[in-house]
């Protein structure tokens, strides 16, 4: 398998989800990448199965214990424990980056991560083993983070009520990037974002569709004539266009 998702969640429900259809779905049949859920609650503490407390400061919501986290992490991971630094202790932060490699990484979904942007994508594509912790409420205590040296990535400048929609979102990006999931349908050099470009616009037939209204729209006569530089050049443009446009950031 060429890729596999550890997914620590309180909500294991939401998985595969959207990923279970159509090229994701297939390729997850095949065991192109498959994916692991650990239920937080599991390692929850007393009767209830608590997993969140109040804030120390005050304030708003609640915070995922640090034990909790770790302990569900350990239950996958139990290599992880043995990685520490001898001697650690209160004080003594994060894993050693030496002992960190390739192979495999822990992310941690949060409005405040870094951009999810799709050269991360690509590095994480070709990562085998990928950690997820999807946090619900206020977030989890940030010791738990430190101590076991999470990345933390988000996918945009907005709030959502919980990280697995951003986790499902980072596993799709990456699954379609494994060979052969895309098939044909990949064009990975065209693509937006892969040249640093939003995508040129695409038409089918007919050559001249009305819309409901009676309007006729036509295909650019460029895309028909079957000359493939100037068609080139005319995607170039638009891309270049409707990125000057819609992302002027993406020029700079
Ligand atoms: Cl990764 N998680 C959550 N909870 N909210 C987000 C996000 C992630 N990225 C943007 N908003």
């Amino acid at each position: 398998m060429s890729l596999h998702f550890d997914i620590l969640t309180l909500f294991p429900e939401m998985f595969p989800g959207s990923l279970g259809q159509s090229l994701a779905g297939k390729a997850l049949e095949r065991g192109d990448w498959g994916y692991e859920c650990v239920n937080i609650r599991d390692f929850g503490e007393g009767v209830h199965k608590t997993v969140d407390d109040t804030p120390y400061g005050g304030g708003a919501g609640m915070v995922m214990y640090a034990d909790v986290i770790e302990k569900a992490l350990l239950s996958i991971q139990p290599q992880l424990s043995s990685r520490r630094r001898p001697g650690s202790g209160v004080g003594n932060k994060k894993i050693p980056d030496q002992v960190r490699d390739d192979s495999m990484r822990l992310i941690y979904l949060s409005p405040r991560g870094k951009p999810l942007t799709q050269s991360l994508v690509k590095e994480l594509s070709a990562t085998p083993e990928i950690t997820l912790l999807c946090g619900r409420y206020e977030g989890v205590d940030q010791r738990v983070l430190d101590a076991h040296g999470f990345e933390e990535v988000s996918i945009g400048d907005y709030v959502l009520s919980g990280g697995e929609p951003a986790a499902l979102i980072l596993m799709d990006a990456c699954i379609r990037l494994l060979p052969g999931v895309m098939g044909n349908e990949a064009t990975p050099d065209e693509e937006s974002f892969s040249n640093g470009l939003l995508e040129y616009p695409h038409y089918t037939r007919p050559a001249v569709w009305e819309a409901a209204d009676g309007q006729a729209y036509e295909v650019p006569e460029v895309l028909q004539s079957g000359n493939h530089e100037k068609i080139k050049a005319w995607r170039e443009n638009r891309a270049l266009e409707i990125t000057r446009k819609v992302r002027p950031d993406l020029l700079k």
